[in-house]
């Protein structure tokens, strides 16, 4: 059962306000990626497109003497954690299905391994589809983060995946 759309998520203005920081273009394309894969090898697509479309919404920027300083950032990025807190307070709060909203948050927790040694980390399917899905968008130096797309497009985007979802669950309800 699906307790959320990705409209409802995509539609709130804390989903608004970080998605724009980190890029609403690669959060959707993402959020396509990792369909394609939790399809294919029969994980949620409900949980694996929340998971990616949320997946950056942890980005902060970082400052030194008041300018931005990338590699301190690199450095010191807890983007992962910050952005499992996030999602999972956003997704309880439209009434997320309390399990689900904790499966999510933990797949955006282990999107990435830039804070820690990947050898500690064994991912679960749901997990390992959010990381891949977003390694799949990735651009060098960062410039998915900065590729735009006008409102209209992506909220038509948004809302078709919304139709496959519902689609596949009926095929496939896992
Ligand atoms: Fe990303």
């Amino acid at each position: 059962m699906r307790y959320v759309t990705l409209t409802e998520v995509y539609s709130h203005r804390i989903a608004k306000k970080y998605l724009s920081r980190s890029g609403v273009a690669h959060a959707i394309t993402c959020a396509y990626h990792a369909f394609d894969l939790a399809k294919e090898r029969k994980v949620s697509v409900d949980l694996a497109t929340k998971s990616a479309l949320l997946h950056d919404m942890g980005h902060y920027t970082w400052y030194k003497n008041g300018r931005w300083d990338y590699n301190l950032y690199k450095q010191n990025d807890i983007h992962a954690i910050k952005g499992a807190e996030r999602a999972h307070k956003l997704l309880i709060r439209l009434g997320e299905n309390p399990q689900y909203a904790k499966d999510i948050a933990f797949a955006i927790l282990f999107h990435t391994d830039s804070y820690i040694k990947d050898s500690f980390i064994k991912r679960t399917p749901l997990q390992e589809i959010t990381k891949l899905a977003d390694e799949m968008d990735e651009e060098t130096g960062g410039l998915h983060h900065y590729r735009k797309i006008d409102e209209e497009k992506a909220i038509a985007l948004i809302k078709r995946l919304d139709e496959m979802i519902e689609e596949e669950i009926k095929v496939n309800p896992l």
